[in-house]
């Protein structure tokens, strides 16, 4: 039993889940807000093998636990496997994503309802912070390796990584 009748408070738990190739302050903002509104917060490192990342999921997964330690309900781990399954293995009833544009909403809503239909598992939606309506991993790391300043977007200890992953001073 769970809820108000059982002896266990029942846990609001969610799932942070993406890429994280790596880590960015967009997600950052995202994962602190969620740690907010649960009591438990998941980041699931989905891996996709298909997917060549500039960072092995093992570092992706160290430089979230160093970045969200301090939010104190914040739990990383790598998953291999539907979205849904790492939510009903966990007992985790919702997934919290960050809409930064119109654009990103088409393709959400698919995965949204296509979650919803497998396993009745909700999506909520947090309208990103303006200050990263534009980024993206995937930008960031084509910035950077042009040699673009992108001290700004990702926590020094990525910025580090990613200095030294792509070999710019
Ligand atoms: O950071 P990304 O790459 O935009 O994140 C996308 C991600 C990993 C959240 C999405 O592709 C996903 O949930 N993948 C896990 C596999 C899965 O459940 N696929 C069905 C989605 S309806």
């Amino acid at each position: 039993m769970t809820g108000p009748e059982s002896e266990e408070p029942l846990l609001r738990r969610a799932v942070c889940p993406g890429s994280f190739d790596p880590v960015t302050n967009g997600h950052l903002d995202i994962i602190g807000r969620a740690s907010k509104l649960y009591d438990e917060v998941y980041v699931a490192v989905m891996i996709n093998k298909s997917k060549q990342g500039l960072f092995t999921v093992e570092e992706r997964m160290d430089l979230l636990r160093q970045t969200t330690a301090e939010y104190g309900n914040v739990s990383v781990e790598a998953f291999h496997g539907l979205l849904v399954d790492f939510c009903k293995q966990r007992e985790i009833p919702a997934i919290v994503k960050g809409l930064r544009a119109v654009s990103d909403f088409d393709y959400e809503l698919q995965m949204a309802q296509m979650n919803n239909g497998l396993s009745g598992v909700e999506t909520l939606f947090v309208p990103t912070n303006p200050t990263y309506s534009f980024l993206s991993s995937s930008l960031v790391k084509e910035v950077a390796a042009w040699g673009g300043d992108v001290a700004h977007l990702v926590p020094p200890l990525v910025l580090e990584a990613l200095t030294e992953r792509l070999g710019r001073k």
